[in-house]
């Protein structure tokens, strides 16, 4: 493997550039319409090309689909719409030859209701896997608690008549969850972690890491106000238990006994960065949670600088930050923000992330500015979708269509029916175009990662917010000397700000474009008041490297 190893020892997954694959979005090798394994290893040059070190794989294990992998009913196999386990293998020796981690999916809060663990378990009380799943006594028609499935937005528990209990589902009524109480069970789990670390997986991003532990008596959640699909519910009885954390501790121990510096990285499905914070535990439990702080907030220099610096003071002591803009589930920034100067703001957000102190998430198609479109009924297929339908905008399918690599039919990413309708904006909108073109958002994208790459103060780099003006957010990076201040105006209008001196790193702004006009990559900066045209971005490096 030709990993590069930092001069500063620091784990690789804190200066990697992360890029999430939903994989049956991103590229399809068999003309089914459905992205694939296969797929993603005809794309690793471009990832590579591109400067990604990390891949996160959504889920592509056996499944019936119907949260489209987030139900999986063997874990130890890929789903045959993918390929087959010799594609993973293929893919991940790919991946590594070329420099590039492979972090999967590791969905164990539930199974699919059609794992055979499950077929097991409901088959009778007395079967030894029923203590696997969790069940309530089935006494009338009432049901336990007020517990509710977000995907089906009705009552979570779900008759099991050979039984006479409830099952929970609080995803959907086909995603029953295991009991992580029960020790036969969180074996059996570790032993499927293994089973992907042994093959050479780098890592999991642990999916609703936080809710695998329910309360010991089944409370009812309290009501909340609130517009998200949470379902005016405070979530605080069947997710987030502090239970939660000796697992994290035992599930650092399996990915610690590897060597390589295999990384958990935990989906902790909510927005409380607090709670996101606390399972880094003291350095003993996840190496990451995410930090869904900027999927949810406003446009702005204030609004972002406020997440961050919250972000950053949540984090006890020693703990790594990341950032994240789009992912699966959420809508895709670039729609969210998108609504004025759509193509400005995508570089202002792209240098914030990029050069924010903490690993970066890429969702895939960002980099060329992929929006989201409201679909029609007909064109749904996510179940949250299904269910909100027409009244809300909550379905995921719009963040998931398809990767526009170029403007042949089906985008280049299919030579069938794509699964989802490719976004109509693909002949103009594409990665083909955009690589070609040197001003694009793409090349905007490259060549910031290209920087983090050469300045390790980017990466690895103390942060010291600077003074600003309304709507300009400025910081500084500072590693053995090296400095690296970021100027991003957030706002269509001019402001004047004071710089700090040294040679232009990077500068873009829309009138100028990308080093037109000044200042060009290697320019002096001197220590100056200067003006930040509206949505400038101006990147300044002092001393030596
Ligand atoms: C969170 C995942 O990101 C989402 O896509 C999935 O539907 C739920 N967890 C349930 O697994």
């Amino acid at each position: 493997m030709t990993m590069t190893t930092h001069r500063h020892n620091a784990p690789w997954w804190q200066t990697a550039v992360f890029y999430q694959i939903y994989p049956r979005s991103f590229q399809d090798s068999n003309g089914d319409g459905v992205g694939d394994l296969k797929g993603i290893t005809s794309r690793l040059d471009y990832l590579s090309q591109f400067g990604v070190d990390a891949l996160w794989i959504s889920p592509f294990f056996k499944s019936p689909m119907r949260d489209f992998g987030y139900d999986i009913s063997d874990y130890r196999a890929v789903d045959s719409l993918f390929g087959g386990m010799d594609d993973f293998r293929e893919l991940l020796a790919a991946a590594h030859g070329r420099g590039i981690r492979v972090v999967i999916d590791l969905v164990v809060n539930h199974s699919s209701d059609e794992h055979p663990w499950f077929a097991e378990a409901r088959s009778s009380r007395s079967n030894p896997k029923h203590d696997w799943y969790i069940w309530r006594p089935m006494n009338g028609p009432r049901r336990p608690n007020n517990w509710v499935s977000l995907f089906e937005q009705k009552s979570a528990w779900q008759p099991n008549p050979a039984t006479g209990e409830w099952f929970l589902g609080t995803f959907t009524r086909n995603q029953p969850e295991f009991d992580w109480r029960n020790p036969e069970l969180r074996k059996a789990i570790y032993d499927v972690a293994r089973f992907w670390l042994d093959l050479g997986a780098d890592g999991f991003r642990m999916d609703v890491a936080t809710a695998y532990v329910k309360d010991d008596q089944f409370r009812s959640n309290p009501f909340k106000w609130n517009l998200s699909p949470d379902i005016f519910q405070e979530h605080i009885y069947d997710r987030n238990r502090p239970e939660v954390h000796g697992i994290f501790r035992e599930f650092r121990a399996v990915a610690q006994s590897y060597p390589g510096d295999r990384v958990l990285i935990g989906e902790t499905h909510g927005r409380d960065p607090a709670l996101a914070a606390s399972c880094h535990g003291s350095g003993d439990e996840l190496h990451m949670a995410f930090n869904f702080e900027f999927l949810f907030s406003p446009w702005g220099a204030r609004a972002f600088r406020e997440r961050a610096e919250r972000w950053y003071k949540f984090l006890p002591q020693g703990a790594w930050p990341n950032f994240t803009l789009s992912n699966h589930d959420q809508r895709r920034h670039y729609a969210r923000y998108g609504k004025r100067d759509a193509d400005a703001r995508a570089r202002v957000a792209a240098a914030m992330l990029l050069c924010l102190r903490g690993t970066p998430f890429l969702y895939y198609g960002e980099e060329i500015g992929m929006t989201c479109r409201r679909l029609g009924r007909a064109a749904l297929r996510d179940p949250l979708g299904i269910a909100t339908w027409p009244l809300s905008g909550y379905g995921r399918d719009p963040e998931r269509t398809p990767m526009q690599w170029d403007d042949s039919p089906g985008a280049g990413f299919t030579s069938g029916t794509p699964w989802l309708p490719v976004n109509p904006d693909f002949p103009t909108r594409n990665v083909r175009a955009q690589m070609a073109d040197p001003g694009s958002l793409w090349s905007w994208y490259a060549g910031l990662i290209r920087l983090r790459k050469a300045e390790p103060a980017l990466a690895l780099g103390s942060l010291t917010w600077l003074d600003a003006p309304p709507d300009v957010m400025a910081w500084t990076r500072e590693l053995d000397g090296r400095s690296v201040s970021v100027y991003l105006n957030f706002g269509p209008r001019r402001r004047e700000l004071a710089v700090r001196g040294g040679s232009a790193l990077a500068a873009w702004s829309p009138t100028r474009g990308y080093g037109k006009g000044g200042p060009n990559r290697g320019d002096a900066v001197p220590a100056s008041r200067r003006v930040l045209e509206g949505y400038g971005i101006l990147i300044v490096g002092e001393g030596t490297r």
